[in-house]
């Protein structure tokens, strides 16, 4: 049972809705522009696959979105709680940002939060493991992994200096609940 949720927030902080339901939440994103997308594998996995078995698994819908969004190259990444490196990786994304690339993420397993802001709210989405996320070019937005980062995911490109993240310079994600208090919300 994948829980995964959106709960929206005026830029200010009131909090305005919360949807769990998955269409309810493809639907609210789709109105900003964001794919929200549930895939199966089509081979069963387990955490030590090759990245070449994960893209296999995976394979017609990767085809699928390359061809509709003209990416030119995906890969596998992973991060677990024993990485020394975890919490300097927290910390890039935290900041708001946005990227002139398309940015999409699909969590093979494991979770984390994006923070959407592409108008006066702010769009709050705890992805698990099953979820397709993507964050639209020049969309300011952050994403928090937590502490204790775990999951995998599939990357997908456009080209690879677009993913290199320009800082809005606002501080508006340090007035947002982060990733341990979005997970327990609900
Ligand atoms: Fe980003």
């Amino acid at each position: 049972m994948i829980m995964s949720k959106l709960i929206v927030y005026g830029e200010e902080g009131s909090l305005l809705e919360e949807v769990s339901d998955f269409e309810g939440i493809s639907r609210r994103l789709s109105e900003i522009g964001v794919l929200f997308e549930r895939w199966e594998p089509k081979i069963s996995l387990s955490v030590e696959d090759s990245e070449d078995r994960v893209m296999e698994a995976f394979k017609e819908d990767i085809d699928r979105l390359m061809n509709e969004y003209s990416f030119k190259s995906c890969d596998v990444i992973s991060l677990t709680p024993d990485n020394p490196k975890k919490e300097e990786l927290r910390q890039k994304f935290l900041d708001e940002h946005t990227h002139s690339d398309f940015e999409v993420r699909y969590f093979v397993y494991g979770d984390g939060v994006f923070y959407l802001h592409p108008n006066d709210k702010v769009y709050v989405v705890h992805c698990e493991g099953g979820d397709l996320i993507s964050v639209p070019p020049n969309t300011p937005h952050w994403f928090d992994m937590g502490s204790e980062p775990n999951f995998k995911c599939i990357r997908l490109f456009t080209t690879p200096e677009g993913w290199v993240a320009q800082y809005t310079g606002s501080d508006i994600a340090k007035r947002f609940p982060r990733y341990e208090e979005i997970v327990q919300l609900g």
